[in-house]
């Protein structure tokens, strides 16, 4: 087939076997490329279109963050997310997300209140965590108590019902951070900590996380407001691997807190969230300044499927603009720290200089991206590697239940339902065991 642009609003394929003329429209958005509307070409041609990994389809229509990878942009609903990361507070870009609008004072704080009523989880869900061996990773304990919670909260599972979308929407951001605080203290053998509804969100994650019964816990307000710009930048990438997750699993129908536990097993992979924990033990095998050209040479070599992690993006072919920012606050996190020499920084700030002007990293277009950087901050605070990607999903929950609600809201929604390139056998006739050689 030969595609010509037409007039202004429509799209014409030729098919070459047949001469055959389609004529697609062409969708408009507020910003961005043009999408061709392609619902009716297996009715009109019998083709199916061929793109795995999505490089050029579009899924859905949505209003929540906007992308321009080329010029290193990221907007939600329209807000710079280094505007959102310098200014605003993570409940704040929270209730943005869900309500396409920033909160006024009243509206803040009702919203934050909610979440903090909202944060413990049902005491019986804690008896899920001592089902896990000691050793779990915690994404693992993750997936299966977020999965859980649709056995414990029924009175939010009609996804029919919008006061009960919003319910389960603000029970999973409220939940979230105990969730995770309490993979971990379960992973170190410590007891779990109760939510705090004096301390804000980032500082109650940090409390619940680092604190003991033992004696008062004091949240440092630099790494408070580190964790809370961490979650900002988190916060959601539009239509990504695990949101893409969320929306198919909720296609179905299934209910909210299911759909969430999907996106988390989506995350979990190093091409994706799992990458920032990838990076910190890149860095750590690559153990000194010196060995920094032998690893360029790998990542380069057609023959090694060794890739130089926290770099590349598949939208962002210039600087993730979120790295930006955690560049910045791994700088402000170290020092508060009394943090001088820390070697895996030396060698990822070595690391950044020689890719950045490698012939090979510039023609593809390889920069830093958001989990360059992360890892370092993360084990500076305390965190284990194990907790990276978590720290990722916690954040991420927001991302894909403001994502989820307006999938369901959307009057064109169907269920998700790919088609294929068959190129396996034809119909063949049945062979019964004794003839089979
Ligand atoms: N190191 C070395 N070469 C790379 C890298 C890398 N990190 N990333 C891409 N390339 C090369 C790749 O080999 C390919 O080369 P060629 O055209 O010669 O075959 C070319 O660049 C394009 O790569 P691709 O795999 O077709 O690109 P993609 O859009 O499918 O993949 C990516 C994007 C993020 C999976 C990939 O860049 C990658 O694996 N990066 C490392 C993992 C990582 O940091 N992931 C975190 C992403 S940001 C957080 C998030 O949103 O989840």
């Amino acid at each position: 087939m030969t595609q010509t642009a037409d007039k202004a609003e429509t799209f014409t394929l030729t098919d070459n076997r047949t001469g055959k003329q389609v004529t697609l429209p062409v969708m408009k958005g507020s910003t961005g490329p043009d999408v061709i509307d392609i619902r009716k070409l297996y009715a009109e041609t019998g083709c199916f279109t061929y793109d795995p990994g999505f490089t050029s389809t579009g899924s859905c229509e949505s209003q929540i963050t906007y992308i321009d990878g080329d010029e290193g942009v990221l907007l939600h609903r329209g807000y710079a997310i280094d505007d959102l990361a310098e200014h605003a507070t993570f409940p704040e870009v929270c209730y943005l997300l869900l309500n396409n609008h920033l909160p006024n004072a009243a509206e803040k704080e009702e919203f934050e209140s909610i979440l903090r009523r909202h944060s413990m989880v049902h005491e019986q869900l804690t008896r899920f965590y001592s089902g896990f061996r000691r050793d779990a990773h915690p994404m693992a304990v993750l997936c299966g108590v977020v999965g859980a919670l649709s056995a414990f909260y029924h009175d939010s599972t009609d996804i029919e019902d919008p006061v009960q979308r919003k319910i389960a929407a603000h029970r999973l951001i409220a939940k979230i951070p105990t969730i995770a605080a309490m993979a971990y203290k379960y992973s170190v053998g410590q007891p779990f900590m109760y939510p705090r509804n004096d301390l804000s969100y980032a500082e109650n994650f940090l409390y619940m996380t680092f604190g003991t019964p033992c004696e008062p816990f004091k949240v440092n307000p630099v790494l408070s407001k580190a964790m809370d710009k961490i979650f900002i930048l988190h916060a959601d990438h539009e239509q990504n691997a695990s949101t893409s997750t969320v929306r198919l699993a909720g296609s179905s129908g299934a209910n909210p807190f299911a759909c969430i536990a999907a996106g988390i097993a989506s995350l979990w992979g190093p091409a994706h969230g799992g990458a920032n924990e990838a990076v910190l033990k890149m860095l750590e095998e690559i153990g000194s300044v010196d060995r920094i050209p032998e690893i360029v040479r790998r990542a380069k070599d057609k023959n090694d499927n060794f890739r130089l992690m926290g770099f590349g993006h598949r939208v962002y072919k210039n600087y993730d603009p979120r790295a930006q920012v955690m560049r910045k606050t791994c700088h402000e996190v170290l020092s508060e720290l009394g943090i001088k020499d820390e070697p895996l920084l030396d060698i990822a700030m070595e690391l950044e200089k020689i890719a950045l002007s490698d012939e090979y990293f510039i023609e593809k277009k390889l920069y830093p991206n958001v989990d360059f950087y992360s890892g370092i901050i993360l084990k500076a605070m305390g965190f284990p590697t194990s907790m990276f990607t978590v720290l990722f999903a916690v954040a991420r929950t927001v991302g894909w239940i403001s994502q989820w609600k307006e999938m369901i809201e959307d009057p064109v929604q169907k269920i998700g339902r790919p088609r294929q390139l068959y190129t396996g056998e034809t119909k063949r006739s049945f062979v019964p065991l004794a003839e089979r050689g």
